[in-house]
């Protein structure tokens, strides 16, 4: 694919951040942004990596209406080596596809995908912070641009990147942050859209996350939409406990996000000589192994979010400690995960990506 590049002088670039570790997640963009259109009749096409600007819609435009929308989530490293790395990136390419099928939007090929963050990220090379715990986020985005009012999927879509640096999600850092379980709103319901990477899904939960901030939470902790019973994840991050010294997480049930971190836990997890398991966890066992102590961590996995450690629960008005400190295990999947992403340690998954 010819990717069509406007680049600036050198003297209209942006001005770099100062301190990559205090950046506020999402809120510095870079200098350019990648773009490419799809109709019915061509295809993908006019694909451009542009200076970074606003986009011109219709008002009519089909997402601003009914939300036919997809994202990703992904982050670029500097290795020790000065190299660019992408943390598998093929599965956030395969992702997207089933999130593009699932919200009836055309599927992009994995080589394409990967071409446009590709070339985006090595020419963004001078924005990728070198401190562990830093990083460029990048943000690919597909939205319906048809301007009609009918419900009934686009004919006309953009599929986008834009790169953002950034420092640690919370603004706890890497220390014990508290969850919210919300036992009357629900993210996401089996044969719903909750595997599906889409705003909606986000949309949806803000009333309950604000909620959960009034409560002095960083996020929900989500219950199934049936009996409220079982968890499910976060609001951005998937969920893990180490419990009777077993490392267990929600098994997939076609309503929690698949995270690619998640699935990278579940893999280095052996090898850090924990056994993983999958399984449902209803709240009151979790709260029950809380009390009576078999409940010894619990963090919190994804892209943005890295390894976060939980600390607390709140609960039906009454608050479980599950430790005041970032425990153990939770800085060993930390430092294993992060080592890799960073290119410091060994990747013996065959999971870095480096950008040429
Ligand atoms: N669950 C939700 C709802 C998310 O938004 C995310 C973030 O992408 C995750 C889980 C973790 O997924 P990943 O590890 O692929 O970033
Ligand atoms: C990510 O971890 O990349 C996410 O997409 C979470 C996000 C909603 C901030």
């Amino acid at each position: 694919m010819d990717i069509k590049k406007t680049i600036l002088p050198d003297d209209k670039l942006k001005p770099l951040y100062q301190d990559p570790l205090k950046l506020v997640f999402g809120r510095t963009f870079t200098d350019y942004m990648f773009t490419m259109e799809h109709t019915a009749e061509k295809g993908w096409h006019n694909a451009e990596i542009k200076p970074y600007q606003s986009l011109m819609l219709d008002p009519a435009a089909n997402v601003l209406h009914y939300s036919q929308e997809v994202f990703e989530g992904q982050k670029a490293y500097k290795s020790p080596k000065d190299e660019i790395l992408l943390f598998r990136p093929q599965e956030n390419a395969r992702r997207i596809n089933h999130s593009l099928k699932r919200m009836c939007m055309p599927e992009i090929p994995e080589e394409i995908f990967l071409q446009a963050e590709g070339e985006l990220v090595k020419l963004e090379e001078r924005w990728i912070p070198r401190a562990v715990g830093a990083s460029l986020y990048i943000r690919p985005a597909v939205i319906s641009t048809e301007a009609a009012l009918g419900v009934k999927p686009a004919d006309r879509y953009l599929f986008f990147i834009i790169l953002s640096p950034v420092g640690p999600y919370f603004q706890e850092g890497f220390n014990p942050v508290g969850l919210w379980v919300s036992d009357s709103y629900t993210r996401a319901a089996q044969g719903g859209t909750g595997e599906a990477k889409t705003g909606g899904n986000y949309a949806g939960t803000l009333l309950a996350s604000k909620i959960a901030k009034d409560k002095g939470c960083s996020q929900v902790l989500w219950l199934d939409a049936v009996e409220h019973k079982y968890i499910e994840e976060v609001g951005a991050m998937n969920i893990f406990f180490i419990i009777d010294n077993k490392l267990v997480t929600p098994k997939l049930s076609g309503s929690i996000l698949q995270g690619i971190t998640r699935k990278s836990v579940l893999q280095i997890a052996e090898d850090l000589g924990i056994v993983p398991e999958e399984k449902q966890i209803s709240i009151d066992e979790l709260i029950e192994g809380i009390k009576n102590k078999k409940v010894t961590e619990a963090f919190g996995a994804g892209t943005a979010a890295v390894i976060s450690p939980v600390g607390r629960i709140s609960y039906k008005d009454k608050v479980y400690i599950i430790s005041q400190e970032t425990g153990p295990w939770a800085k060993r999947f930390f430092d294993t995960l992060t080592g890799i992403q960073y290119g410091e340690k060994e990747d013996k998954y065959g999971w870095v990506y480096k950008v040429q």
